[in-house]
């Protein structure tokens, strides 16, 4: 199969989410190669486990930016990630109960992650981005300490030193909006 490559037109233009796609189309087309060189149940297992872990921490660190931006188009964007999720699940299920992965999944894979950064992701990116060069509202003396706490975040969220796991997002998600 052809394996697809990162390019400008998929560019959020910010640079860390950027290098996390590139990091992502990298292991779909290592699922790809796996395949075709006929590398083994194990070995094909293996690249999947570790795309479905990628692809959770990449969307964990999504919706920490845009939380943190308070990017309105939050709960549309997750519905997004959380079908991907759910799919490559399924993917997984399909593959473990003897279904061999083909041509078929890997253009799923490729179409849904190529209009996903070009239709959703690039939104909240604009809107960030926005965000930056506009100056700051005036705040309440009371709203600065959750400013400062959100200004850490992503600070980190910037520099990609921000890690954390799917499963932590929830409540990390609601630290931030109870300040
Ligand atoms: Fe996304």
């Amino acid at each position: 199969m052809a394996l697809i490559v990162w390019d400008e037109t998929i560019s959020v233009h910010i640079p860390h989410i950027d290098q996390q796609h590139q990091e992502l189309i990298g292991w779909i087309n290592n699922l790809s190669e796996a395949i075709d060189n006929g590398e083994g149940e194990l070995a094909v297992e293996r690249v999947l486990q570790k795309l479905i872990d990628y692809v959770a921490e990449h969307f964990a660190q999504e919706e920490l930016l845009m939380i943190s931006y308070d990017f309105p188009g939050l709960g549309k964007h997750r519905k997004e990630h959380n079908y991907f999720v759910q799919r490559l699940k399924e993917i997984q299920a399909e593959f473990r109960s003897g279904l061999p992965i083909g041509q078929n999944t890997y253009i799923f894979l490729t179409d849904w992650l190529i209009c996903h950064i070009k239709g959703t992701d690039q939104k909240y990116s604009g809107f960030i981005l926005k965000q930056s060069v506009e100056p700051e509202p005036d705040i309440s003396a009371e709203d600065e300490a959750r400013r400062a706490k959100i200004e850490a975040i992503r600070e980190q969220l910037a520099s990609g030193s921000y890690l954390i796991s799917g499963k932590d997002v929830a409540g990390k998600i609601l630290d931030v909006i109870k300040g």
